[in-house]
């Protein structure tokens, strides 16, 4: 999705904008620009499509310098990527320069009356209103500029982060926000803004998270903030804990790579956090809520969106067999629309590595209009979702930068998990000997993930023998179902392999019809004994009778499957409720080195956004 960074300081703005703009190419982009307070008292503006390169190429070509400026990275909504429709965006007279992320959903009712009274529009944005809005109201001089750009918010519906500055007002920078994520990073003497804080991680330690509905004005020494209707804000500034190496690739050729090796790191340092040494799990304020909620829950509704609804249905899994409590997973994207019946004392649980995912904080506002209690599991510190839902369990990955999400998502299966077992453990649905012996399992899955990252040139040979298949199909049962499901997606996602997943007991009712010598099939296959072992083998024979080309993921040394697979990625055992900690990496590496072979852009898969923060 967009992304924006703002600078007003005694530096030039252009390097500072461009070194933010670079660390937020992770969320995707189309084109790129910036508009910059030039001292000769121009408000000057540079634009391109693609890539920032492409900017940065121009702004060699015929430089700009300037102590106020906003930058921004746009992925298309609102008309096709071009230099026109890029941001920033300015009002007829060139006065007046802003870059938004949202959608203005009322910008043709305002653009028709705008045109109406003589503006004249070039793009095709719903952006472009905005300079447009605050020219007119500032046209006959009877407010200032922060009293006309809190009338144009009140005018538009729908959702923004917005960064706006003025020719004639060289040391102020405005920012505001509804329903789109935007801090205000202070430093000493300069401050800025942007969409997220690893943009800005390496400048500044100290940022405030603007909340819907309020506008800031930065200057030099400091921050000055305000409601819509005008009432001051007291900036509430907060320390960024994140070190600015944690956005960086140290070393890997990517950072998806990377974030793949992050996540033994990762597991480990929330088993520490949320295990005490006496084997008992406790998440902080998600425990003090579920005691509250736990004796009379009726039903719990995951709420997420992608690989953030596959964790969910992990989760699912989990909470009903160890709390006993009946479950839904429902995509955020659709809960907001069925205009759902949840009996009283339902509890929502929302997922999401963002925080800002559109759908899925919709859901949570509808799911807190019908009195739900909302627990958000998120990685974002200070994101939306945390701040609006009743308990927040942060999910400490560090900063996910690589499109595809990989450690967030293990950290959100360890999340359900450290879950299910506190509130199995509060309904007296589990006692303190399983509750031991489970998390000592956990302690050794970072190990377990471990060996499988060691296999990485292994699994790099195996998919030197499929990358060039057109399609795949994901097999997995119960726990591994929803592993199938995100292996696909991951596949598709980074390489652009068509990848379909697929509950194996479902393979007869259709796919089948897709098997032949062509074909890989891969197959989650651990552990070897539980109840759906049997099933699965019986799966793959039904594969190996159509000459399926089959990879499983099988316990090592699991002779059955080392007969019936071309290919076998070996993995540790553990138990069956968390071989999807461990078997999810075996997928992520497959559809890492099959995307590479494909000679994909990894971190930056076309079409894709980090965090969809519109519809
Ligand atoms: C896929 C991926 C997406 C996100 C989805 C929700 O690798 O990352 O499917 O999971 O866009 O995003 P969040 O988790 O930020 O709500």
């Amino acid at each position: 999705m967009c992304g924006i960074v703002g600078y007003v300081g005694p530096r030039n703005a252009v390097p500072l904008l461009l070194e933010g703009m670079q660390r937020l190419e992770y969320r995707g982009y189309d084109s790129a620009g910036v508009a910059v307070r030039q001292a000769d008292g121009r408000l000057a503006v540079r634009k391109r499509v693609g890539r920032l390169a492409n900017l940065e190429e121009a702004l060699e070509t015929e430089p700009l310098a300037g102590q106020l400026g906003i930058g921004h990275t746009r992925w298309a909504t609102h008309g096709e990527p071009s230099e026109v429709n890029s941001h920033p965006h300015v009002d007829c007279a060139g006065n007046i320069a802003a870059v938004h992320n949202g959608i203005i959903e009322n910008y043709l009712a305002l653009r028709s009356d705008l045109e109406a009274k003589g503006h004249v529009f070039r793009s095709q944005t719903d952006t472009e209103v905005i300079p447009h809005l605050i020219e007119e109201l500032l046209k006959d001089g009877a407010v200032s500029r922060s009293a006309a750009i809190r009338q144009a918010l009140r005018q538009a519906q729908g959702a923004y982060a917005l960064g706006i500055v003025f020719r004639d007002e060289p040391a102020v920078l405005y920012a505001a926000r509804c329903g789109s994520p935007l801090i205000v990073g202070v430093g000493e003497g300069e401050q800025f803004i942007a969409s997220d804080v690893p943009a800005i991680l390496n400048r500044v330690k100290q940022v405030i998270y603007l909340n819907d509905g309020e506008v800031a004005e930065l200057r030099p020494a400091g921050v000055a903030m305000a409601k819509l209707d005008g009432t001051p804000v007291q900036p509430e500034i907060k320390t960024v804990t994140l070190r600015a190496e944690a956005a960086e690739r140290a070393g890997f050729e990517t950072f998806m790579l990377k974030e793949i090796h992050e996540q033994p790191r990762v597991l480990r340092t929330m088993l520490e956090t949320h295990v005490g040494k006496d084997g008992a799990v406790n998440l902080g304020e998600v425990s003090d809520l579920l005691a509250a909620e736990a004796a009379g829950l009726q039903r719990i509704v995951i709420l997420a969106c992608g690989t953030a609804y596959y964790a969910g249905m992990y989760g699912r899994l989990l909470l009903e067999a160890w709390a006993g409590i009946p479950c839904e997973t429902d995509l955020g994207s659709e809960f907001r629309y069925r205009h759902p019946r949840l009996p009283e004392r339902t509890l929502v649980v929302a997922v999401s590595q963002s925080g800002e995912t559109a759908d899925t904080l919709a859901s949570v506002r509808l799911a807190r209009r019908m009195e739900c209690k909302v627990v958000g599991i998120c990685n974002v510190a200070g994101s939306t979702l945390l701040r609006e839902s009743d308990g927040g369990l942060l999910t400490q990955a560090g900063p996910e930068i690589g499109v595809a999400s990989t450690k967030a998502f293990s950290a959100q299966l360890l999340a359900f998990a450290l879950l299910a077992i506190r509130l199995a453990r509060l309904r007296g649905a589990m006692d303190a000997a399983r509750e031991r012996e489970l998390t000592a399992a956990l302690a050794r899955i970072p190990d377990g993930i471990h060996r499988v990252l060691e296999r990485q040139d292994d699994v790099r040979r195996i998919s030197q023998k499929y990358y060039e298949c057109y399609n795949a199909l994901y097999l997995g049962r119960r726990f591994n179902y929803p592993i199938a499901l995100e292996g696909a997606l991951k596949n598709k996602e980074i390489s652009y392999q068509h990848a379909e997943g697929y509950a194996a007991g479902e393979m007869k009712h259709g796919p089948i019809a897709l098997i032949n010598e062509f074909l890989p099939v891969v197959c989650l296959c651990t552990p070897t004994a539980d109840e759906v072992r049997d099933k699965m083998v019986s799966n793959l024979k039904e594969v190996e009778a159509r000459k399926g080309r089959i990879i499983a993921v099988a316990a090592e040394g699991d002779a059955t499957l080392q007969g019936l697979a071309q290919d076998v990625i070996p993995v540790p055992e553990t138990i069956e409720e968390f071989s999807p900690l461990i078997n999810v990496v075996a997928l992520q590496l497959f559809a890492y080195y099959n995307a590479k072979l494909r000679g994909a852009d990894i971190d930056k898969p076309r079409n894709l956004a980090k965090s969809v923060t519109v519809e």
